[in-house]
């Protein structure tokens, strides 16, 4: 597949390092999908996205803070969307996200209530100058913050924020964020495994399922086609929370 050009339509700073792109063209994603931004003369990078035609970019690297030194009318090359998003399951839903993370999943919500499903977050950030999208989560249903320095909501990682609900009461969890975090949330709820789905980063190439370099050990599973979104009851059984493949192939921390 080969990218297409896209003007880059309008760019809104949500936080200094983080920015949400709106892009041309009749994308029509489901919540959870992905697209490969070509930065051209410089890299091609997954982004999820954040509503029917946005994206939203935590700069981190090369790639991404190329990408902030472009504004409206710069163009950019787009393959997607790509990948097997979040399914919609039940009416009663819960949202859990960690940073940049929570992006794709203001998109599923908003989705979702407007399909008529009770839509509970909660959101984590390091600090509150980071904190993104805190309206969209609140104009959904009930929402619950948490920071790392306590400098807003519940002082703590996310999961600190977890006895705040029954997840009894869900049909069905999304979960989007860092690893770790996610992976502490998976291993503190194992119980209700079957019903959470997360959204897994893996270094993606091809993004078209041939080349390998987003397996999962131990079935193989292509986190760029058969994913980005994987029931959690599957990562349990993988080696989400404990190592992933660099850009050479070697085995290297989930941090990050
Ligand atoms: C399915 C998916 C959806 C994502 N959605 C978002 C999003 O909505 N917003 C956002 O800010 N970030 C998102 N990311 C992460 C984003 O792709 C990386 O932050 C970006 O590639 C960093 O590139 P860089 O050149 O700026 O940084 P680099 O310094 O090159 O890399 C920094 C880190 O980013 C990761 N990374 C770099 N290249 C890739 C690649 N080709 N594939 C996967 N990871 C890579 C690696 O972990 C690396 O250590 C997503 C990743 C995946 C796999
Ligand atoms: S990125 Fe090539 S198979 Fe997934």
């Amino acid at each position: 597949m080969r990218p297409i050009n896209s003007v880059i339509q309008e760019v809104r700073s949500e936080t200094p390092q983080i920015r949400t792109f709106r892009l041309e063209g009749d994308l029509d994603p489901a919540p959870g999908q992905y697209v490969m931004v070509w930065v051209r003369g410089v890299d091609e990078v997954p982004m999820s996205f954040s509503g029917p035609d946005t994206i939203t970019v935590h700069a981190v690297g090369e790639a991404t803070q190329a990408l902030f030194q472009l504004g409206a009318g710069s163009s950019i090359g787009l393959r997607g969307p790509l990948g097997n998003g979040f399914v919609l399951r039940g009416d009663r839903v819960l949202l859990i996200g960690g940073g940049v993370g929570t992006a794709p999943l203001a998109f599923l919500g908003e989705q979702a209530r407007a399909a008529g499903a009770a839509v509970d977050s909660l959101i984590g950030f390091r600090s509150s100058g980071d904190v993104i999208f805190q309206s969209r989560f609140e104009g959904l249903g009930r929402a619950v913050l948490t920071t790392d320095d306590g400098s807003a909501g519940i002082a703590g990682r996310v999961s600190a924020g977890l006895s705040e609900f029954d997840l009894k009461g869900y049909s069905q969890v999304y979960l989007c964020g860092p690893e770790l975090m996610m992976w502490d949330i998976i291993s503190r709820t194992r119980e209700h495994a079957s019903k959470i789905q997360a959204s897994v980063n893996r270094y993606f190439k091809c993004a078209i399922g041939v080349c390998g370099s987003c397996c999962m050990d131990p079935d193989g599973i292509r986190a760029c086609v058969e994913g980005p979104v994987i029931m959690a009851d599957r990562l349990l059984e993988s080696e989400f929370g404990r190592y992933r493949r660099g850009a050479a192939g070697s085995r290297g921390s989930c941090r990050g």
